[in-house]
């Protein structure tokens, strides 16, 4: 499937819930004073904004693939660099990434991580988190219904497992700090599961279909949706979430 592309305003819907995990994330790292600060995969630079605040004598690296996305970060003074984390590697000044939802996008990023702990400096941090629920309804009846049309999304094998990161990154001069949290988003308003969905898993749909055979698409998905994740009594919708979280730390 070809690049996917981003709509950075429909992203940043759910921001406060889409944001949690990244605060969870970073507040994990100790690093006092890092001198290079990098964001893969940075998006619309919003959350790059948020390290750039607490770190604020470090240069701040934010790269992304999407133009849409750069585009959107630098609108917000965030210098954001066009680049695929593939082809990315850490100057040796530094001392902290940052990579949060993203790599569940890159098929091969096991090896990348193996690779960029590896040239980090002494002292530097790496911090992931990658969504954990490509086996929940929301992106199996996705994946089904673009199955019939010939799509495939990403499956269970887009992410590892916590054991799997923590082996990955973990060696004798690094500490590993693993875990995995199921966030229960509690959302409102029509057909929320879909809107959520639509600004991420959903994209590689959006791209291969065309506006109409996109909407017969979110007309089938839709009821699916609310069988799945029936409206409560009080109104709300609940879309339990889980996230793996992994911090890497080198020792000085
Ligand atoms: C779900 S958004 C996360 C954005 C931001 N990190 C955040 O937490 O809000 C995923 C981002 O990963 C970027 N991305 C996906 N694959 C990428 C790749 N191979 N190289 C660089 N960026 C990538 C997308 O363009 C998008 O901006």
């Amino acid at each position: 499937m070809s690049r996917t592309t981003w709509d950075p305003a429909l992203y940043l819907t759910f921001d406060d819930a889409r944001s949690r995990p990244f605060f969870d994330l970073v507040a994990r790292i100790g690093a006092d004073a890092p001198r290079r600060v990098v964001d893969l995969g940075c998006g619309p630079g919003h959350l790059t904004e948020v390290l750039a605040r607490r770190w604020p004598d470090a240069a701040v690296e934010a790269v992304d693939s999407s133009p849409e996305m750069v585009a959107a970060a630098r609108e917000r003074g965030i210098d954001a660099v066009l680049t695929d984390v593939g082809s990315w590697t850490p100057r040796p000044d530094t001392d902290v990434v940052v990579t949060n939802a993203v790599l569940q996008w890159v098929p091969t990023h096991p090896e990348l991580l193996a690779r960029w702990v590896e040239m980090l400096p002494p002292g530097a941090w790496f911090a992931m988190q990658v969504p954990g629920n490509f086996g929940a309804p929301s992106h199996a009846l996705s994946r089904d219904l673009a199955d019939r049309r010939g799509l495939t999304l990403r499956d269970e094998l887009a992410v590892r497992e916590p054991a799997d990161y923590a082996s990955i990154l973990g060696g004798p001069d690094v500490d590993v700090d693993v875990w995995e949290t199921t966030y229960l988003q509690r959302l409102t308003g029509d057909d929320p599961v879909l809107t959520w969905i639509t600004a991420t898993a959903l994209r590689p749909v959006r791209d291969a279909l065309d506006d109409d055979a996109y909407a017969d698409f979110r007309a089938e998905l839709a009821p699916l949706l609310r069988e799945a994740y029936p409206v409560r009594p009080d109104g709300t919708t609940w879309l339990p979430f889980r996230r793996i979280f992994a911090v890497a730390h080198k020792r000085s």
